[in-house]
Formats: structure tokens, sequence, C-alpha cells
């Protein structure tokens, strides 16, 4: 992916107006110095949805949406990163900067995307014009719409039928062997890589044919034992399948909002499901599902249904998929476990059961919190002590993962239950004092904190008064909570002049700290800039007294144990010097 330098992003978000961006699509009602709305993210009666003009951020205190403009353009308008920064950049005159390297390949991907786009449609050609093939589709009553909906083909048999049609010229030549559809044998020749394959092309969030799947057509006589039932493309520069998924593009254009999503293991499980009405089925492609692919999951919708074979290979990948959405279980989101009968697919059970049938497996599916215990649980004797001991030892990794939210507490809660003991998976680090929010552009009064996090939260809603500070930075130095992070918003800042509250949140992303330093951002800090700057010039200049004095302490240690060099002692001199002076 292109790489936006940061400036650009800073000086992007700088001059967007995100009240102007999200009220052309969420109206907004002015509050005191922020907006408020009803959460679009979310179904709820009041609102909870906040947007700071001055932070450049939206926040939802119901869901924990939240984001700059950037990413209210990609969860609403579901762009893609590069398109919501074009699109904010083309409303306030602003050009993209791409250097011409990058300009080169934006057109060479512009043909590969061309490329595969042509290849589909041959393959569609091919379906239309072979009876064999055609034969195959109706064998597995698979419905003309749904061959039209989700593009399916015909690679024909033979070793050079794409090749030949398509690659003309060593120009066409390059770009489909670019993307993925040729194979090379030890001499160097170059043939199909799809041969007398049903063909599935896999589209990305835009609709565009990146990638294909194959599957064997066998007739009982030619069946190839050394040949796989189902091909994919390889990874390509368009096509990184832990990252895609299957019918998303086709469920996105079937349900205006995505309500669900449920992931399914096949090809021919998506298509028949959307046959037969369950338009939100996506596959992962002959890989377990990644962190990535949960993210994107859940970014499209907010429940999120796991369907697996009901055996220990299907209990395996179903564990997988837990581990990749335990840290994405953010507010308002759900995952459930479905797991289906011994030799039965979801293709087979919708034409079996019809979508009702399909449903009511979906409403009877395991939540994530059930299987979670069920596994956790499952060679533990809870009715001793040690096994108690040991269940709560194996769950702590797993449930610090969970965001801060009710579903973590929930989850804790259970621990509880099953042990009897508490599981503290927030550290003081990280646990931010529950604190009541006040609505209506006020926000919520800051709590008592430390000092390091008082630093933090001041530096978060007003980053620029980090400019004040030069290097080096003593304070980076103390063994405390939370000084790397402070150190860590420091450097970002000075690094970014322009950084505001939104940009720093979405440098953290997705890492640890982020929804702790999301609910310092929200609170309101009263007073005047001066005072702010006051009290942050002071948190700063006691953090640096702290810092000397830790370092006195370890001096004195030394002169305890060892005595001290001089150049030991001219240090401790100085340090003293410090403390009593300032
Ligand atoms: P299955 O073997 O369960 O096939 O593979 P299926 O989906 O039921 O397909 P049909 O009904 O026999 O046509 C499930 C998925 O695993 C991947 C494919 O993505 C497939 O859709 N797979 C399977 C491969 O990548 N390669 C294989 O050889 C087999
Ligand atoms: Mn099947």
């Amino acid at each position: 992916m292109a790489r936006i330098p940061d400036a650009f992003i800073d000086d992007l978000l700088a001059r967007t107006d995100i009240v102007e961006i999200v009220n052309a699509r969420v109206p907004l009602k002015r509050q005191g110095k922020e907006y408020a709305a009803r959460c679009p993210f979310h179904d709820e009666r009041s609102a909870s949805f906040t947007v700071s003009p001055a932070k450049q951020f939206y926040h939802c205190f119901g869901c924990g949406a939240h984001g700059t403009a950037i990413s209210f353009l990609m969860n609403y308008d579901r762009l893609e990163f590069l398109d919501a920064v074009d699109e904010l950049a083309k409303r306030v005159g602003m050009e993209v900067p791409r250097d011409t390297q990058q300009r080169n390949q934006d057109s060479g991907t512009r043909d590969l995307y061309a490329a595969m786009e042509a290849a589909a449609q041959f393959f569609r050609r091919q379906l239309a014009a072979s009876d064999k093939a055609r034969a195959y589709v109706a064998g597995r009553d698979i419905s003309p719409e749904i061959v039209e909906r989700y593009g399916i083909g015909y690679a024909p048999d033979g070793y050079g039928a794409l090749r030949d049609a398509l690659g003309t010229d060593q120009r066409r030549m390059q770009l489909l062997e670019r993307g993925g559809m040729f194979s090379k044998n030890d001499k160097g020749a170059v043939y199909d890589k799809f041969r007398d394959r049903l063909m599935f092309p896999i589209h990305d969030r835009r609709g565009r044919t990146i990638a294909f799947g194959g599957r064997v057509i066998d007739t009982p006589s030619e069946s190839r034992a050394s040949s796989p039932k189902y091909l994919n493309s390889p990874e390509t520069p368009l096509f990184h399948k832990g990252r895609e998924l299957y019918g998303l593009w086709q469920a996105k254009q079937a349900n205006a909002k995505l309500e669900r999503l449920v992931v399914v293991e096949g090809y021919m499980d998506v298509v028949a499901l959307a046959q037969f009405g369950v338009t939100q089925a996506v596959a992962t492609l002959g890989t377990a599902t990644t962190p990535d692919h949960a993210e994107l999951l859940f970014r499209n919708a907010p429940d999120v249904y796991f369907c697996f074979d009901g055996d220990r290979a299907g209990r395996a990948a179903a564990w997988k998929a837990l581990e990749s959405v335990l840290p994405r279980m953010r507010e308002g989101r759900q995952a459930f476990f479905l797991f289906l009968p011994d030799g039965e697919d979801p293709d087979t059970i919708v034409r079996q059961e019809g979508a009702g049938g399909f449903d009511a497996r979906l409403r009877d599916a395991t939540p994530l919190s059930e299987f979670f215990y069920a596994q956790m649980q499952a060679d533990v004797n809870l009715g001793t002590l040690d096994g108690k001991a040991r269940l709560a030892e194996r769950c702590k990794p797993y449930l610090a993962q969970i965001p801060d939210g009710a579903f973590g507490d929930l989850m804790k809660q259970r621990l509880t239950e099953l042990t009897g003991l508490g599981a503290r998976a927030s550290t003081p680090e990280t646990h931010v004092p529950a604190h009541r929010v006040h609505r209506g552009g006020r926000g919520a009064p800051a709590p008592r904190r430390s000092l390091v996090r008082g630093a933090i939260a001041l530096l978060l809603q007003h980053p620029q008064l980090a400019l004040a500070l030069e290097p080096p930075y003593t304070f980076a130095a103390l063994r405390q909570p939370g000084v790397p992070l402070l150190a860590e918003l420091v450097a970002l800042v000075r690094e970014r002049p322009d950084i505001r509250t939104g940009g720093i949140l979405e440098h953290f992303g997705e890492r640890e700290e982020a929804a702790a330093l999301q609910k310092l951002a929200m609170q309101s800090i009263p007073g005047e800039e001066a005072a702010w700057q006051h009290e942050f010039r002071d948190a700063m200049a006691q953090l640096e007294r702290q810092t000397w004095q830790q370092r006195i302490d370890e001096l004195q240690e030394k002169q305890r144990a060892s005595g001290l060099d001089p150049r030991d002692k001219e240090e401790l001199r100085a340090l003293l010097g410090n403390l009593s002076t300032r």
C-alpha cells in the first residue's frame, strides 16, 4: 500500500472540518463546544455519539466507536484508507503526495486489475460455451442468478486457453503472470494455472477481481488424484489471502446495512447460502481466520458467526478464530460459533433446511464466552482448588486481551463465578477509573489521577503542549507505569507538530494502550490554555525531580554496597544540587 507521509495526514485532518463531514451523513446537534447525534454505528435511542471539532475526532459513549474524519469515512462509507484520504483531500483541494515511482506503480496496478477482470470475463464466456461445465453447475444446483452475481466461470482444459486468448503481447503476458494466472515448468515454459476448473473470482472491497479459486470438475471417469480439489491464486500484489474474504463484496451489495456476517469454509457454502437467501456469508480462503480477517469482519458488521465442522479440526479452527477476535471484542460486537453435524456443510444444510433452518441454527449458536470457557475447562477439575487456580491462570492472558468494556467485565465475572477467584486482568497502568459521563458538551470531570496519567491526559487533549519540552527528556528514565507511553507521546508530537487528538489515537490504532488513551481523550479538562500549560509544566517538573531522586537512591544504594567512584560522586553532588535549587 502506498505510504502517505504522516505530516500530510496531520495537515489534511487539520484542514478538514470533521463536523461538516459527519453532519453530511449523520445530522448533528450542537452542544456547547461539541456536537452530538444518535450513533450511526449502533442502535440507540439517546445521543451518545459526539464529535469534537477541537480534538478532530468522534466518539460514541455507547459503543466505543471513535476516530478521525478518515476513520469515519472508512467506517461509515466503508472506504479503504487511501480512498478516504483521497476523498478528504479532494474536498480541501490538497493533492495526495505520490512520487513518480508511486504514480507508475499506480498505473501498473490499474492495468493489473484490468487483466484480472479480462480473465474473469474470459472464464464466464467459457462457462457459457462448455456443456460439461454447465452440466456440473446444474448438477450442483447453482442457479443462473448466482452464477451471474458471483461471476462464476470455467477455465477450459488444456494448457494455453487463457494464455492464447489474452496473453496477446508481452505486456499482457507479464500482467497475467503478475496476477498469478500462470504456472511455469522446469524448462521455463509458461502455461495456464487453472485448467478444467469451475472458477470463482475473488473480489476486493470495491468489487474488483483480484484472484480466483478454482474447483476441479470431477466426472467419475477422470478424477485426478494428483490435483487438489480447490486451487487458489497465489499471493500477488493485489491478493493477500489472509486479508480477503470471499463473498464480502456481494454481501455488502445485497445488504444496505450488514447486521451480521457468517463465516464459512468454502466457496460453495457462500454461494449456496446466498442462493437460498442467506446473503451475509463470507469464506476465508483455505486459511485460518487471521487477525486481519477479524478486523475486516467487525468493521463491516457488529455480529459475526463462525461456522465450522463439528469435528476436531473444526474445533481447532474455531479456537484460532476466537484468538483472532478476542482483542477486537469492543463494545457492541458479538461473536458466535456454530458447529455443524458430521458430514454436513452449510451448502448441504441450507439445501435441506432452507434459510429458515439455517437461521434457526445461527440463533442456537454458541456465544464466544461459552465456547471460550468450555475449551478452557476441558481438562480441568473445578472440584479442586488446584483446578480452579489452573483455570484462572490459563484464562488470564486471554482475558487481558479483551478491550475494556462490558464484554470484558462479563468474561471476568464469569471466571470469578467458576473459580471464586477474581481475575485482575487490568493492571494499574492501563486501568482507567470508571467515571460518570456527563453529556451535553461538558464532558466528564477529570478524575484524580497520578502525575504521569495527568500529563498523558493533558498531552492527548492539547498535544502542542509537548512542543515546549526540550530534549533530553530526563523523565523518560523514570521507572513508573505510563512513563514509556508519555515519552512516546512527547516524541510523536515533536515529530508531527500538527497532530491532534484524533491523529494520536489513530497512531495507536489497535495497540494495547489505545483503549485507555481513548478514555483519557474523552475527559474534558477544565480551565484555560494558560492553566493547562502551567499544569503540564508543573507535572513534568515534578517528574523530573522524581527521576533525579530515583537516581540519587540508586547511587546511595551503591555507596552503601560497594562505594562510589569519582564520577558517581560528581553525579550525586550535581543531583543533590538540582533537587535543592529547584
Ligand atoms: P472443502 O473440502 O470443505 O470443500 O473445502 P467444499 O467447500 O465443501 O466444496 P465442495 O462442496 O466439495 O465443492 C473448503 C474450502 O477449503 C479450501 C477452499 O477454499 C474450499 O472452499 N480448499 C479445500 C482448498 O483451498 N484446497 C483444497 O484442496 C480443498
Ligand atoms: Mn461442500
